[in-house]
């Protein structure tokens, strides 16, 4: 079996093991992915120095070695912030009025890319395969094979990828696009995104694309693009559900609810997961349903994020104003509707919250699969089991299609997903959460590294 180097921006180092709410999916899910095979991974530390090493720093734990580098504080800022988080990720989530473009961060993009490039090919052996992630790191590949790395090597974007009437408005699109073609095999979360990104390669680039095999051909060279939704750690989350941790998690969520039903958010404080939208719905259900503002306590959990971003201090700020007015409003001496929660929690945590609420609240506005909704199903109770609200915009919304699902943008349609939540019978949650229970159970992270390594094996 040959050895699987993985390469992503950020990294779960084993010394600092950040929460799970706050770390996005990309960082658990290969952990978990590497964790079950063992390989390289490599990426930034998350710390800026002046003066970076070109070396990277290593450390092993079991089967996984560890490798970084650190960035200057000019890199972070036209890279990370600039045109990975205020160009690509607005664009890719359809918020052009979000989205900045700058040369000057376009250029510390290429430049950082090239750093990794220089960085991680002496560590990559002739056998091994490179698995690259994200939005960050698009034209590593043509970095890696400008050195003269020949391997096998595959991309993995984790999140939406947007329909070419947006992605245009990009300059120099196509040159960051065709850097793409030097992968072997380049996936997607879903079927919305693997066509849109199909569409682009024809009309832009002149492709032809065979949508059976995946293949997609610009002068003479061809690289597989499918869908490969990602999944959760089954079993092992599964098994952190038995745990003290958990269970005393529950049991607090329980007992501060008493007779009411907890409604559970957890989300990156990020524009793109709809949280002011979602405070909206909330407060249309109280205000459509005054008779029931003591039958429900909602808990969103929403570690901040990129906090260095100017658009992600304005919707905190938006969210803040927003829970605010709700308990503003509602509160009485012996009860607070909304509680609103910046710490981020550890998985298994987040596991027992997940068990203690009756509905999982999940309303991004564009999101590239979602995690926190496949995770809330997998945590419920078999026997009475809670019910999945979920953004018909978010890539897990075309598999967990027995959710409650809802348009983002529409406070009423999140308010009466809310109601027809809280008075749906047993019988009918269980009939819906089954289904979901089974795919998440059998789509999971372990056959999701499975297949995509088949791919660039193959
Ligand atoms: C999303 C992205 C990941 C990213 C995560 C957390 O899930 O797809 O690439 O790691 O958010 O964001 P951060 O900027 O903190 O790494």
């Amino acid at each position: 079996m040959s050895r699987l180097v993985v390469i992503s921006n950020r990294v779960a180092l084993p010394s600092a093991h950040g929460a799970a709410g706050a770390q996005g999916g990309l960082a658990g899910a290969l952990d978990a992915a590497l964790k079950a095979r063992g390989g390289l991974w490599f990426g930034w530390s998350g710390q800026e120095h002046e003066d970076p090493s070109a070396a990277p720093a290593m450390q092993t734990r079991d089967s996984v070695t560890f490798a970084t580098i650190d960035l200057s504080p000019q890199d972070v800022e036209e890279y990370y912030n600039g045109y990975a988080n205020e160009t690509i990720w607005p664009l890719f989530h359809y918020r052009l009025d979000l989205t900045k473009f700058e040369l000057e961060t376009g250029r510390g993009y290429e430049r950082v890319n090239e750093r990794f490039a220089a960085a991680v090919a002496p560590l990559v052996g002739p056998d091994d395969i490179v698995w690259v992630h994200d939005y960050h790191l698009i034209p590593l590949g043509q970095n890696l094979r400008r050195r003269g790395i020949r391997n096998r090597m595959g991309f993995f974007l984790h999140i939406p990828w947007p329909p070419t009437r947006l992605l245009v408005s990009l300059p120099f699109h196509q040159r960051l696009v065709r850097t793409l073609l030097d992968y072997d095999v380049v996936g997607f979360q879903c079927d919305e995104w693997l066509t849109s990104f199909q569409h682009y390669c024809r009309a832009e680039l002149g492709a032809e694309v065979n949508e059976t095999t995946g293949a997609v051909t610009v002068e003479g060279r061809t690289t597989i693009a499918r869908a490969y939704p990602i999944g959760i750690d089954f079993d092992h989350l599964r098994a952190l559900a038995e745990t003290g941790e958990a269970r005393q998690m529950a049991q607090r969520v329980l007992s501060s609810t008493r007779r009411r039903t907890a409604m559970i958010g957890v989300d990156r404080l990020d524009y793109s997961k709809g949280l002011p939208e979602r405070m909206d719905g909330v407060a249309r259900f109280f205000d459509r349903n005054p008779d029931r503002v003591g039958e429900l306590v909602f808990i969103q959990i929403a570690p901040p994020s990129r906090e260095a971003i100017g658009s992600y201090q304005q919707i905190r700020a938006l969210l803040e104003q927003k829970t605010g007015q709700i308990n503003g409003a509602l509160s009485r001496v012996d009860l607070v509707p909304v509680r609103y929660v910046n710490q981020g929690h550890s998985l298994a945590e987040l596991i027992g919250v997940y068990r203690a609420s009756k509905i999982g609240l999940v309303t991004p506005l564009r999101d590239g699969m979602n995690l926190v909704a496949k995770e809330y199903v997998a945590a419920q109770d078999p026997g009475d089991p809670g019910v999945l609200i979920l953004s018909r915009f978010a890539g897990a919304a075309q598999q967990l299609d027995d959710a409650l699902l809802i348009n983002p943008h529409s406070p009423d349609d999140i308010a009466s997903a809310i109601r027809d939540a809280l008075d749906m019978p047993l019988d009918e949650r269980i009939a819906r959460w089954r289904p979901m229970f089974e795919c998440v159970r059998d789509q999971n992270i372990q056959n999701w590294t499975a297949d995509i390594l088949r791919d660039l094996e193959a």
